[in-house]
């Protein structure tokens, strides 16, 4: 195809640097975005009598009917093209003839471009945020199922105080629904337009700015048209969300993988989210879960290059910015595959209460709770901290637990020791007690997983 730029210039572009400088390949993805963009601005053109109305009839016409036939494949897009931009303008002028030259008034592809990113982010947000919540949901039906399945809460990878799992699970569900938060946030950011900002300056011509972006439903204009061409921070932010939110599913991955691994044993995952391995016939691995894990590379490298393009451009727009689509679409199809197998993977998952509360049971997990036994009848915390830490450690020799020691070996330790701190170190005992807002009493999971259903709704 013709370069839309041929004026100036006589000589053919060289066919390597054509291709090197060609973005069509990529930003063929926002040719909804880019058509509607297109009707939107003719609709304006002729509203404003900057074009005939039936001249914008007819251009309005032409997209309308390009638009349906790349929908259902009767047209597709010609990659000879210099991007999506051209290809539209080229095409609608193959249409409608001399009119179709007419689109391109008072616009340029600087504002074009930064609009239509804007658009394509916009939808996708909005489905981010709708498979983050599917995936909040998913945990959060899951810690109603396992409601009384104790497992060991960790520090350092060390077992330090006895949980319900279902208190773990919405630890990612809070996470998750911060998340959303965020990129609701950033919606505010991406839904304005730049739309006649033009190639840097404004335009001599009558545009009405707000009627344009009234008709695409942005909520407002850029009020700097230097601005409006030359920042990307909103996608930024939207590549830093989506990077958070790996984070915390990659988080949750490796716990995945920790939980279903022989040692663990704490959850097996359904045969459709594991694979097999080609020479060891035992394996069952949680590829799924490691694959997110290692995917997470990815959204944070493609954050970290929009960043790097965008740092030392000068104003307003330069080429370096064709650049930032690629780290966007990478991390939109990234993100949304991990949230699309991670939400199923949790609900098909079967947990193993046993081999959680035995892990429970045998690594001195209570000792807080008969530290805090001795503080309330009158020792302070850390006389009562040393005295356990010496039972811990006598047990340790002897090869036994806490809920093994007889009252009268207690006793020789101190008087303060009585029957009732059986019921005390009772793992069940110790989750039931810790009853402080947000802690892992069953009654206080129960309120998080209202909370968090009611958040959602
Ligand atoms: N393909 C270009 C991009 O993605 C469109 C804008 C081109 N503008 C220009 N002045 N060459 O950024």
């Amino acid at each position: 195809m013709a370069k839309l730029w041929k004026g100036r210039t006589d000589a053919a572009v060289d066919s390597i640097a054509d291709d090197f400088n060609s973005s069509i390949r990529f930003d063929k993805r926002m040719f909804v975005q880019d058509i509607k963009g297109s009707m939107a601005h003719a609709d304006m053109l002729g509203h404003q009598g900057i074009i005939a109305a039936e001249e914008a009839g007819v251009l309005i016409a032409g997209l309308k009917e390009m638009l349906e036939e790349l929908l259902d494949g009767r047209l597709t897009i010609d990659e000879t093209a210099e991007d999506i931009h051209s290809f539209v303008e080229q095409e609608l002028t193959k249409r409608v003839g001399d009119t179709g030259k007419k689109l391109h008034t008072a616009r340029s592809r600087n504002d074009q471009v930064a609009q239509d990113i804007r658009l394509f982010l916009r939808d996708e947000t909005h489905d981010i945020i709708a498979l983050t919540e599917e995936l909040i949901a998913s945990l959060t039906d899951a810690a109603e199922k396992y409601m009384d399945a104790i497992m060991p809460g960790y520090t350092h990878l060390q077992r330090a105080q006895p949980i319900l799992f279902s208190h773990q699970l919405m630890a990612y569900s809070w996470m998750f629904l911060r998340d959303t938060d965020r990129l609701k946030d950033c919606l505010k950011r991406i839904n304005v337009t730049p739309i006649g900002s033009c190639a840097l300056a404004g335009t001599t011509y009558n545009t009405d700015r707000d009627y344009e972006a009234a008709l695409l439903g942005f909520d407002g204009i850029m009020m700097n048209s230097l601005d409006g061409v030359s920042d990307r921070d909103f996608a930024v932010e939207f590549l830093s969300d989506c990077a958070m939110l790996m984070m915390h599913l990659s988080r949750f991955a490796e716990e995945v993988i920790l939980w279903t691994s022989w040692e663990f044993k704490f959850v097996t995952l359904s045969d459709a989210y594991t694979t097999g391995s080609s020479i060891m016939p035992q394996k069952k691995n949680s590829d799924m879960a490691e694959l997110i894990r290692g995917k997470t590379g990815r959204v944070y490298g493609d954050l970290m290059s929009l960043l790097t393009v965008m740092k030392g451009i000068p104003l307003a727009y330069d080429k370096d910015m064709q650049e930032d689509k690629e780290p966007v679409f990478d991390a939109i199809d990234t993100v949304k595959m991990c949230l699309k197998v991670a939400a199923p993977m949790i609900a098909t998952m079967n947990v193993h209460k046993d081999r959680m509360l035995k892990a429970a049971q045998q690594g001195f997990i209570n000792a807080t709770d008969l530290a805090d036994y001795l503080t309330k009848k009158g020792m302070p915390f850390r006389s009562a901290y040393q005295l356990t830490g010496r039972i811990v450690a006598d047990c340790i020799e002897k090869n036994t637990v806490l809920e093994e020691l007889t009252i009268e070996e207690y006793r020789t330790y101190d008087a303060l020791f009585e029957e009732d701190l059986y019921e005390v170190i009772d793992l069940t005992t110790c989750v039931a007690t810790r009853t402080s807002k947000g802690g892992t009493s069953p009654e206080s999971v129960k309120e998080q997983i209202a909370a968090v259903r009611e958040a959602l709704r």
